[in-house]
């Protein structure tokens, strides 16, 4: 990559991409040097698509297969081979509600980030702001981390802590929590696309930070 090429990243969503809005947002506002190449989803119907399309960017529906948690294999080299035609140097999971796996994993060592709604490792999984609301915690928050091959457990990037109040539902733990995720996301991104993020191990570590 020369001084002149952008950082090229590949979205992935299922959902109704506010990350996604708040990485394109702080990209239009010159925050993070990247442009998105493109944007995937596994339901055709996702605001994602929709967002991306917004904004002029080129966003694809692929079939996810026969399975309900992950990509089946004909799946799985249709989403490689349209990131690798898109020649992006991140994979960027903004809400991809399946867990990759094997051959996507292999193809993308090490270039591959998810924003979770919890401070993990605690609460992985489905819905982490209920888990933190029905546990009864005080504090809880969002990170971006790296995806390897189990379920929200790659080394972490970067957190951002929320509050839990007295009086919080689901719904407005999980907007604030979403609040945070639009500010953390975009400041991963930004990061990681200067080239100042560096994996030790487990360990993070950010440069001129
Ligand atoms: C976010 O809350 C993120 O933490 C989780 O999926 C949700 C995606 O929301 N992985 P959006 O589609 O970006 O609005």
């Amino acid at each position: 990559m020369n001084g002149e090429e952008k950082f090229r990243l590949g979205v992935l969503g299922s959902g109704k991409g506010s990350n996604f809005v708040a990485i394109a947002d702080a990209i239009a506002a010159g925050e993070v040097r990247a442009d998105v190449a493109v944007v995937l989803s596994d339901v055709e119907s996702a605001g994602i698509l929709e967002q991306a399309r917004t904004r002029n960017l080129l966003a694809h529906f692929i079939a996810p297969g026969k399975f309900r948690t992950k990509l089946d294999e004909d799946a799985e080299r249709a989403y490689v081979s349209a990131l690798c035609e898109a020649k992006v140097d991140l994979i960027v999971l903004a809400g991809f509600m399946r867990v990759l796996k094997g051959d996507f994993l292999r193809a993308f060592e090490g270039r591959i980030v998810n924003i979770h709604p919890s401070l993990l490792p605690s609460f992985p999984g489905l819905e982490a702001w209920k888990q933190a609301l029905d546990h009864g915690v005080k504090v809880t928050g969002c990170t971006v981390h790296f995806v390897d091959a189990g379920v929200d457990s790659g080394p972490i990037i970067g957190q951002q802590t929320v509050p839990v109040l007295d009086d919080d539902t689901s719904a407005t733990l999980h907007g604030r929590i979403q609040q945070a995720e639009h500010e953390l996301y975009p400041a991963c991104v930004a990061a990681l696309a200067r080239r100042e993020v560096s994996v030790q191990g487990r360990r993070v570590i950010w440069r001129n930070h």
